[in-house]
């Protein structure tokens, strides 16, 4: 429970980036330091007890919540990056967009077996970007926690393509 109205933060703008796109803006919860902290703080409750032993995140805006949940889990904040961007040996995981596809990266010594991941991202649409975390996880051998989210568009197929992790997020837009 929450004593502050987290969705009164999210901004809604219609029509971007494109046509028919209604954009859910965190940065007005991310300039409210009690909202943010409380957003934090609801995750951090919830799996406080599940032996995180490492938060992992697709940047750019996964980072902003996952690192500040992994200090407070005290777990490893495991950056998951776009091509060519992280500097050590990597594993790639290739998915599909609307329209063609994108590539997500992780240190190959980023999580191993034996880690339970916690996997962390600002919004649920499609879950691609989230599907592609969990697959990198895997393949490291790591076990995926949970899939947690500030929003979640629950109009999309996201949770679907998530079946079998447990999916969990802060707020609704149906
Ligand atoms: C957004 C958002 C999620 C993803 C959700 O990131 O932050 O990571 O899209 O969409 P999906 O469920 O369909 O994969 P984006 O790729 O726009 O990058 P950004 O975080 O750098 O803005
Ligand atoms: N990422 C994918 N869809 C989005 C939306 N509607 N608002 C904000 N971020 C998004």
């Amino acid at each position: 429970m929450s004593a502050i109205d987290l969705k009164a933060h999210i901004r809604s703008i219609k029509d971007f980036p494109k046509p028919g796109i209604m954009f859910r803006d965190i940065t007005p919860l991310l300039a409210a330091p009690a909202a943010f902290r409380e957003s934090i703080r609801l995750l951090a409750d919830r799996y406080r007890d599940a032996g995180v032993t490492a938060v992992a995140a697709a940047e750019a805006r996964g980072f902003i919540f996952a690192a500040p949940l992994a200090i407070e889990l005290d777990a490893a904040f495991i950056p998951v990056r776009k091509p060519g961007k992280l500097p050590f040996d990597r594993r790639a995981f290739q998915y599909d967009l609307e329209y063609g596809s994108d590539s997500l990266e992780m240190h190959v010594d980023a999580v191993k077996t034996g880690d339970r991941v916690l996997l962390v991202d600002d919004l649920l649409a499609t879950g691609g970007t989230m599907q592609a975390c969990a697959k990198l996880a895997e393949l490291a051998g790591a076990h995926v926690v949970g899939c947690a989210f500030i929003v979640e568009l629950t109009f999309l197929p996201g949770r679907k393509k998530l079946e079998g992790y447990d999916v969990f997020s802060l707020m609704q837009y149906h």
